[in-house]
């Protein structure tokens, strides 16, 4: 039986932290691990681009996701791994892919939607203002990226879920324009997200909170910043609750069922915050030290990432290639 296709993209946005570990990375490398399907994890390079303009910090975020990824176990032999931006098929499809999207379509994504509310809300009158047209063609790009693999099953954050369904709205509008070329994706979204990670100050971990555990940090400051999670002022010795405890629920995450266990009764039976941050760090820490290693390692060997990458990018093509070819057939390419 033929493989069926997995693919995400990951958008470089500067260090990765915990909470994108727990909900995105590890889920998508043990999904990665199923022989039934072949992995495409990719690197979404040039949908930063509508973010981000600076050339050196660019460069040293998308280097700064593959090391992540490599440093925590994805396998470049068995997942195919590469930049989005080695693929130029991806940028053709794209072009064709607009030329059947309905604008109205874009009006309605949720991202573009967003950031003109927030230009109301300020009080600019041309809503349009600050918008690129990167940002407006997204979720084309986005449909491009995934249709030109054939992609079954695409595990994405419940943010992007609209950006699928696009995806099946603009493959359906060209499968009905031209005759069936694509298959229809679908996406698979975990359902603890909603019990998401909480960050050093209890609310969810975010970048836009400024409030996380970033992966790579040196053991000192890692220290520092478990000793720096809120907590409330019940005494040392005081019974406390795991189950509101962000402590607990950070520890629960990368401790083995017993060590839970075990640390659920200290709480129970008064556990000073001092001592349970003491633990959270060094659970922390055995399970980064390795990873950290690692990546350490691969930022300062950016030519060996590029190897990989290259070799991803070559693997992507020979799929893309073929395939692309029967696209062009079925627009009327001669
Ligand atoms: N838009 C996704 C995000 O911000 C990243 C992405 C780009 C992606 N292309 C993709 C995800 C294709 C899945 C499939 O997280």
């Amino acid at each position: 039986m033929e493989k069926k296709i997995v693919l995400t993209g990951i958008k470089p946005t500067g260090s990765p932290h915990l909470g994108n570990y727990l909900g995105a990375i590890k889920p998508a490398l043990s999904l990665a691990q199923d022989e039934r399907y072949q992995a495409l994890y990719f690197i979404a390079d040039y949908h930063a681009l509508t973010a981000i303009k600076e050339p050196e910090y660019f460069r040293h975020v998308c280097y700064e996701v593959a090391a992540t990824w490599l440093a925590l176990g994805l396998d470049p032999d068995k997942v195919i791994f590469y930049r989005q931006s080695d693929i130029p098929e991806i940028f053709e499809l794209t072009w064709i892919l607009a030329c059947l999207t309905p604008k109205g379509l874009m009006n309605r994504a949720h991202a573009y939607k967003a950031a003109i509310a927030q230009n109301l809300a300020s009080g600019i009158s041309d809503v349009d203002s600050g918008i690129n047209m990167g940002l407006y063609n997204y979720p084309v790009l986005m449909a491009a990226d995934i249709l030109l693999f054939q992609s079954d099953v695409v595990p994405v954050g419940k943010d992007q879920i609209q950006h699928i369904e696009i995806t099946n709205d603009i493959a359906q509008g060209f499968n009905h324009t031209y005759g069936k070329v694509f298959i229809l994706p679908r996406y698979l979204t975990r359902e603890e997200e909603t019990a998401s990670l909480p960050g050093l100050d209890g609310r969810k971990m975010s970048k836009s909170y400024d409030n996380t555990i970033p992966l790579f940090v040196s053991s000192e400051k890692l220290r520092k910043l478990v000793f720096r999670i809120k907590t409330d002022s019940s005494l040392p010795t005081e019974p406390k609750n795991p189950a509101t405890s962000p402590l607990f629920h950070i520890y629960k995450e990368f401790a083995s069922p017993e060590q839970v266990e075990t640390m659920q009764n200290r709480y129970y039976n008064g556990i000073s915050w001092a001592d349970a941050k003491q633990e959270l760090f060094e659970i922390l820490n055995v399970f980064l030290e390795k990873p950290r290693q690692l990546y350490n390692q691969l930022m300062t060997d950016q030519q060996k990432m590029d190897t990989l990458l290259n070799e991803g990018a070559r693997r992507a093509r020979s799929l893309a290639t073929p395939f692309m070819e029967k696209i062009r057939k079925a627009i009327g390419h001669t």
